[in-house]
């Protein structure tokens, strides 16, 4: 093993389980198992022990009737948790780099094992902890401090180990960062012998909302359709926008209309709901659009900072490049619902493209 932290624990397996196995963590993993669980019964709800050692923690959760599997990078330890805790599944694994699916746990329990990873790799560890909750709970406790340093103190020379220190402001950033809401943060003072106090984190999987749009389909009273030249290159397409925090996306579409094309616009149906993949600010959403049909009503079209330049288009001659494919579609509808070959508002998915 090349990583001197998981050649110590090798080493130290058997005295670090004789010093700490019986030590007790009950207040942390009370509140856990409550905020996991809620109301239900532990038999329901699976636990990852990420960096379990010798198994304290994992034994806790069993005996509670969780489901919990331990991972750890030791094979020591692991060698002390088999032998101490037989009725829990362990397997070697490196935090940074497990491979369970997506959303398998409920919870993820991480108690002394992030303070040995470098600090560059904690926030990819911390966004593998969300990816395998769906919705559910995270523990991290880690030494409070500054900096990161080999320690040789506590197991005595030839027993080097890793530690990464976290303020309490650090912590929060990283797991908020990460895609969590701190729910408690219990600090630990100091003891006279030991330098660090702790830090208790408990946090839960932030809710991640789709975003969501409109779209506006004009028609003029010749059957021509308002495209506007995006100021961004990406070509043309119809007026659209992302919802605000305080509107409907009716309202969206009639105020995303007269800012991107001077033009007032009322809204007079709905032609359909549509799904696709998005990517905004690097991270990857679902996009789900309300396009609706609307007429002009006053204002006049003039260039703005969204858009070099607007024209009304006959639907077989769109000019080129359209920025999206999502939007032809939506034209398509907008186009047979005109002619009453499509009564009801569609709902559709798109998958790939653009
Ligand atoms: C201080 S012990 C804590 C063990 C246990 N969670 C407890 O509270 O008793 C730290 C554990 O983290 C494990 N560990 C360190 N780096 C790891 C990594 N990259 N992947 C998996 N486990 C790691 C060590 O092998 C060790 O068992």
């Amino acid at each position: 093993m090349d990583d001197p932290t998981i050649a110590t624990y090798d080493r130290i397996a058997v005295e670090f389980a004789r010093r700490n196995f019986d030590l007790t963590n009950g207040r942390y993993l009370d509140a856990f198992a409550r905020a996991v669980t809620g109301n239900a019964p532990a038999e329901r709800f699976r636990i990852l022990d990420a960096g379990c050692g010798p198994g304290r923690d994992s034994k806790w959760f069993r005996e509670r009737g969780f489901q919990v599997i331990g991972v750890d990078l030791s094979a020591g330890m692991l060698a002390e948790a088999r032998r101490r805790v037989p009725e829990v599944e362990f397997r070697q694994a490196d935090l940074r780099h497990l491979d369970f699916p997506d959303g398998h746990f409920d919870g993820v329990w991480c108690c002394a094992s992030l303070l040995h990873l470098p600090r560059h790799d904690v926030p990819a560890v911390l966004a593998s902890f969300r990816r395998l909750l769906d919705h559910g709970y995270l523990f991290i406790a880690v030494k409070a401090g500054q900096g990161e340093e080999i320690e040789e103190r506590t197991y005595g020379p030839g027993s080097p180990r890793h530690f990464t220190y976290f303020t309490r402001h650090e912590l929060e950033l990283y797991v908020e960062r990460a895609g969590f809401e701190v729910r408690e943060l219990w600090e630990g003072e100091p003891t006279p012998t030991a330098r660090h106090g702790w830090l208790n984190l408990l946090a839960q999987t932030a809710l991640r909302q789709p975003l969501l749009g409109a779209v506006a389909v004009v028609f003029d009273d010749k059957g021509r359709v308002l495209l506007s030249e995006r100021a961004d290159g990406r070509g043309w397409n119809l007026p659209a926008g992302f919802v605000d925090a305080l509107e409907g996306p009716d309202e969206t579409v009639v105020r995303e209309t007269r800012e991107e094309t001077g033009l007032d616009v009322e809204v007079e149906r709905l032609v359909g709901i549509y799904t696709r993949p998005y990517r905004y600010k690097g991270t990857d959403w679902r996009l789900i659009t309300h396009a609706f049909l609307c007429r002009a009503t006053g204002g006049a079209l003039a260039p703005t900072k969204e858009a070099l330049q607007h024209g009304w288009f006959s639907p077989d001659g769109l000019p080129s490049p359209m920025s999206s494919r999502h939007h032809v579609a939506i034209l398509n509808d907008a186009v047979q619902g005109r002619c009453g070959q499509l009564t009801l508002p569609v709902m559709r998915r798109i998958e790939r493209g653009r």
